[in-house]
């Protein structure tokens, strides 16, 4: 069984694979038994909660991602809680801080936002999803600082950062999930950490339409039955079989997403 903690199935790139319905059942039939959906925005989030209504192995997470916030409103994140509050959404999320483009909202309302959401988070009982890039240090700073917020723990999604970096945060209690870029030649870093975090705290994503793994790297777009292919690498990197990897992940998963496993 594959989990795929992290795609994004709600865009219009699936088309040219006969639409998202041909994606789920073609992960389904590879083995996955879970996918959640990420919103990044009110409307991807609403999507998220429609797909997950219409398919059983798709559970979602509601939030706003740092550089989708210049189309944020005041009221969005009450109607993000609404979202939250169903059976299967599993987590606030993606959320977080990213300094990579210059023209990227003002660092002041993604922190302000950030830490907005795991109030959100804390006071519905839920982990948080967080996307972190080119700002890892500030990430760890806001995290310690409202370390009181993450009560359901959390997820440092494709996670990128070095082992070091990894050890601030599993000590606030999170885990890490590794896509496509864990299974690239050269992402040596990566790959450390991936050897260095334990392994009760590793889970696996796609972070589709991107990122597609290895030997599909260079097709686009990248889809969840892609996930085996992260497995695989992890398996790999941690001295494991893929079965024993599989088992590891599926634990980890209903540890940080009970509500993944609530429903029959
Ligand atoms: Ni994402």
């Amino acid at each position: 069984m594959y989990i795929d903690v992290h795609c994004h199935l709600t865009g219009e790139e699936f088309e040219t694979l006969g639409g998202v319905e041909a994606v789920i059942r073609r992960a389904e039939e590879a083995g996955g038994s879970r996918m959640i959906c990420s919103g990044f925005d009110l409307d991807s989030s609403i999507k998220a909660a429609e797909l997950a209504e219409r398919f059983e192995s798709v559970y979602f997470c509601a939030g706003f991602h740092p550089s989708e916030l210049k189309k944020y409103k005041k009221g969005d994140l009450e109607e993000i809680e609404r979202l939250c509050k169903s059976e299967k959404c599993v987590a606030v999320g993606e959320i977080g801080l990213d300094y990579h483009y210059d023209d990227n909202p003002p660092k002041e309302m993604q922190r302000e936002l950030f830490v907005e959401q795991l109030r959100l988070a804390s006071r519905l009982e839920l982990p948080v999803v967080i996307h972190s890039r080119d700002a890892a240090q500030e990430t760890a700073e806001i995290l310690e600082e409202n370390a009181g917020l993450l009560n359901k723990g959390g997820l440092m999604h494709c996670y990128s950062y070095s082992p070091e970096m990894a050890e601030r945060f599993w000590k606030l209690g999170l885990s890490f999930s590794f896509g496509g870029t864990s299974t690239f030649k050269n992402a040596k870093k990566v790959q450390e950490s991936v050897r260095r975090i334990p392994a009760p705290l590793i889970l696996s994503e796609t972070d589709c339409p991107y990122l597609t793994p290895e030997p599909f790297r260079g097709t686009f777009p990248n889809e969840p039955s892609h996930v085996k292919e992260v497995v695989k690498k992890l398996a790999e990197l941690k001295g494991k079989t893929v079965e024993e990897m599989q088992t590891q992940i599926r634990e980890n998963a209903a540890r940080l997403f009970p509500k993944l496993y609530e429903r029959r």
